[in-house]
């Protein structure tokens, strides 16, 4: 009997699995990966993908149903994100800098009210350290950033500034990233918007499973009555994922990201439900309508619209209301995505755990380096000076300021700065893990200001961005910052070679 289309999905899935278990070992999550370690001959990364056969499976099984555009799965997926965090809806793009372009555009459409439009020359609060294309869209879309300073302690933002850049009447948003995935001063950020009547962009491509904790007084104030789903109540504080308190946040699924399905991206519409049809047009070729791939008049008057200067009854699928883009992804990669969701619990809690064995390996090399706090933490507590008190264990990995407000990172990465005292620079360190097969990056563009893009566009259009005040944070986190991986795929023997290669190296350093 010859064998049916189905049969052949499955003998080909099947195989699909046996291949990669074989093919794929060094993919899988650190406490797998172990045995294939050899110290100082196997790299290790400072990131990557993490997956088992269910991804690669579920690539091949899209790929052969060969919808391709975004579609079932895309929609799946969608849903499944969104449900995730406990926003109002998230859309697939095909990249996080696109996501940023996305949710950036969303806010000039003209079917905003006009003192919540974003115009060409109005101005867009963002921070000097970071990802460059967190402030590109703000400038390729005609308005104008306006940089602050960042926390080199935190990698953040130093909200303290912002009431020194606001111009009122100018002012329209606030756009920055929770940097390397420690969330930023939401409850001073969401304060300023709230008074200013701002937008939040919060790029969270970088900190997707992290969580902000607000004292419950203070969340109610700012309209926050609930946790996000699946995080339990405390009695005393509302907790969120960070990219679900602003207006609008961004995912990257790039493959250093918290998960992956190679390229591709998100935007999360978090409260205001009409945001979307404006994003979605953005990312869709700018149309008016909105009907998903594949489908005809969802709105039910496919030939009734009178827009613009049509004719009446022209075709909504081809009625354009903004100047849009394609930024959609595939439908497999949103299948490898699905995937990969699953496995975000673990892959949350294995990036916290691994820049704690990091920050314990580290901790007595304090003469050489200065590590990276969580928002709101004033001092990291050693294991054995940690008593039994209530609460998490993050609660009780830190000593936290005044506010009330906590942060619970799954970091990106493990950050340092090299001391200006240390008889090495962050240069040098980052030579040496080079040398010894160890992944290391600085943070991402540094100062972006010193970057030639903006040393250029200073020179071509001097008006395009504008500068508050030096920017001593951003500039030492430049000369003296770099990070090691957290990812999920970093076992104990990686991670242990990791800090004693640093400490091997500062003893060298430190004695010659
Ligand atoms: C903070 C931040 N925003 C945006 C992006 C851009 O994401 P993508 O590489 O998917 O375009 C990145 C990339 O790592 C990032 O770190």
């Amino acid at each position: 009997m010859s064998k049916t289309p189905a049969d052949l999905k499955a003998e080909i899935l099947r195989l699909t699995r046996e291949y990669s278990a074989l093919m794929h070992k060094a993919n899988r999550p650190g406490i797998e990966n172990a045995a294939a370690f050899v110290p100082g001959k196997t790299t290790v990364p400072y990131a990557g993908r993490v997956f088992t056969e269910d991804e690669v499976e579920a690539a091949v099984g899209s790929t052969l149903d060969f919808w391709l555009t975004l579609g079932p799965e895309g929609e799946a997926f969608e849903r499944e994100l969104a449900a995730l965090l406990g926003v109002k809806h998230s859309l697939l793009v095909n990249s996080g800098s696109s996501a940023n372009l996305v949710a950036f555009a969303t806010f000039t459409t003209h079917k905003l009210p006009p003192h919540k439009r974003i115009q060409p020359g109005d101005e867009v609060i963002t921070v000097a350290a970071g990802f460059p294309t967190t402030v590109s869209p703000i400038i390729q879309l005609g308005a104008v950033p306006v940089f602050l300073d960042n926390d080199p302690a935190t990698g953040n933002i130093r909200a303290e500034q912002l009431e020194s850049a606001y111009v009122a009447g100018k002012t329209k948003a606030v756009m920055i990233a929770h940097a390397l995935g420690n969330p930023f001063d939401l409850g001073a950020l969401l304060e300023f918007c709230k008074k200013y009547d701002l937008w939040l962009v919060e790029d969270n491509c970088d900190a997707l499973g992290c969580t902000y904790s607000m004292p419950i007084e203070r969340a109610k104030a700012l309209g926050f009555m609930q946790n996000s789903p699946g995080i339990p109540s405390n009695g005393t504080h509302i907790t969120r994922f960070t990219g679900t308190w602003g207006d609008i946040s961004t995912q990257s699924f790039y493959p250093p990201h918290h998960l992956t399905m190679g390229e591709g991206g998100a935007v999360n519409i978090i409260h205001r439900p009409p945001l979307k049809t404006y994003a979605e047009s953005f990312r869709d070729w700018g149309r008016d309508c909105w009907c998903a791939s594949g489908k005809d008049d969802t709105c039910g008057k496919r030939f009734g619209w009178q827009l613009g200067e049509l004719p009446k009854g022209y075709d909504h699928k081809y009625i354009y209301s903004h100047l849009g883009y394609n930024l959609k992804p595939l439908d497999p990669q949103a299948a490898i995505g699905r995937q990969q969701l699953k496995k975000l619990p673990p892959f949350i809690e294995a990036r916290k755990e691994n820049w704690e064995i990091l920050r314990a390996g580290l901790a007595d090399l304090e003469h050489v380096f200065e590590f990276t706090l969580p928002t709101h933490a004033t001092a990291w507590i050693p294991p054995s000076k940690r008593g039994a008190a209530a609460g998490s264990s993050f609660e009780n990995a830190f000593a936290w300021d005044s506010t009330g407000c906590r942060t619970d990172a799954s970091w990106f990465g493990f950050m340092l700065r090299v001391k200006s005292s240390a008889p090495f620079s962050h240069t040098d360190l980052a030579r040496h893990l080079d040398e010894k097969k160890i992944g290391n990056r600085m943070f991402f563009g540094g100062n972006l200001l010193k970057q030639p893009v903006f040393v250029q566009l200073k020179k071509d259009r001097p008006h395009a961005f504008r500068v508050v005040a030096d920017n001593p944070g951003a500039d030492e986190i430049m000369h003296r910052a770099l990070f090691l991986g957290t990812y999920p795929g970093l076992s104990k023997d990686m991670l242990n070679y990791e800090i004693e290669t640093i400490r091997n190296f500062v003893t060298e350093k430190t004695k010659a």
